[in-house]
């Protein structure tokens, strides 16, 4: 089982100033790499992707990202909200700079995590926000539960967010992209194991590692095709050769979305 490092309490751990020690002690288990540039890709502006979204606290925080898929509907990782409750997150669109006071916050009024949900490494890291108020943004199309084809070896696959930029890093100010290929499942097993459960996941990355999501990006989307087909979910470490991240497989949870998006 690998153990993750989370989020919520690495993004708490900076929220807090709690330093150095707190955060180290939450990534020391992946703190075996050598920091690499993680979404190795580029900055980017939510101008060009409308539809992703910042996740954060009350206060303002970012500490996962998600995809708006309609007005009032984010599709984000159980992970991120699974001990949350309505008053405690809020959804940001619009704002590229986490230091931004631009875009449009809304208040989350309903929060539906998949209720096959116990860890990201056991699979269905899904969950989906509706917000109080709606989003002037472009929502991004989804994959329907047929579409299982997007995921053959080799696509290239977009990832996004204001994660941390290296494995012990800390946070871009900045929203950033960049591609990563979609890795076979025999590949992620190779990686992971049976914590890799090819049904409600997909791997993408270099086996060299160096481009990936990290800390922060989780509940952001993968789009394969311009298309949400993934959820940024887990890895061991970030973009560490041998350890490509572990994304959700949306076309397995297509019909529970479609169902909360439809309330
Ligand atoms: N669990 C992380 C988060 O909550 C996402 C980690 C993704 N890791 C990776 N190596 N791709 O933000």
């Amino acid at each position: 089982m690998f153990r993750l490092t989370r989020a919520r309490r690495a993004a708490a751990a900076l929220a807090a100033g709690a330093a150095t020690a707190a955060l180290a002690l939450f990534t020391a288990p992946c703190a075996a790499a050598v920091p690499q540039p993680v979404v190795g890709g580029t900055t980017t502006t939510t101008a060009a992707y409308p539809f992703v979204m910042q996740i954060t606290d009350a206060s303002g925080n970012q500490f996962c990202g998600g995809t708006l898929v309609a007005a009032r509907k984010v599709v984000t990782a159980a992970h991120c909200v699974v001990d949350e409750s309505t008053d405690s997150v809020r959804v940001v669109g619009g704002r590229t700079y986490l230091n931004g006071t631009d875009g449009t916050v809304s208040k989350v009024s309903r929060i539906w995590v998949d209720p096959g949900y116990t860890d990201a490494t056991s699979g269905d890291d899904v969950a989906v926000l509706t917000l109080s108020t709606s989003m002037p943004y472009t929502a991004a199309k989804y994959v329907s539960a047929s579409d299982t084809g997007v995921y053959t070896a080799g696509a290239t696959a977009r990832v996004l967010g204001w994660g941390t930029t290296s494995e012990s890093g800390g946070s871009s100010n900045q929203l950033r992209t960049a591609t990563v290929p979609v890795m076979s499942d025999s590949s992620c097993r190779d990686s992971y194991g049976s914590d890799f459960v090819a049904s409600d996941m997909v791997c993408a990355g270099y086996s060299s590692g160096g481009v990936d999501t990290c800390q922060g990006d989780s509940g952001g989307p993968l789009f394969i095709g311009g298309v949400l087909a993934g959820i940024t979910s887990w890895g061991n470490g970030c973009a560490e050769a041998g350890y490509p991240g572990v994304y959700t497989r949306l076309t397995t949870f297509s019909g529970l979305v479609s169902a909360q998006v439809g309330t």
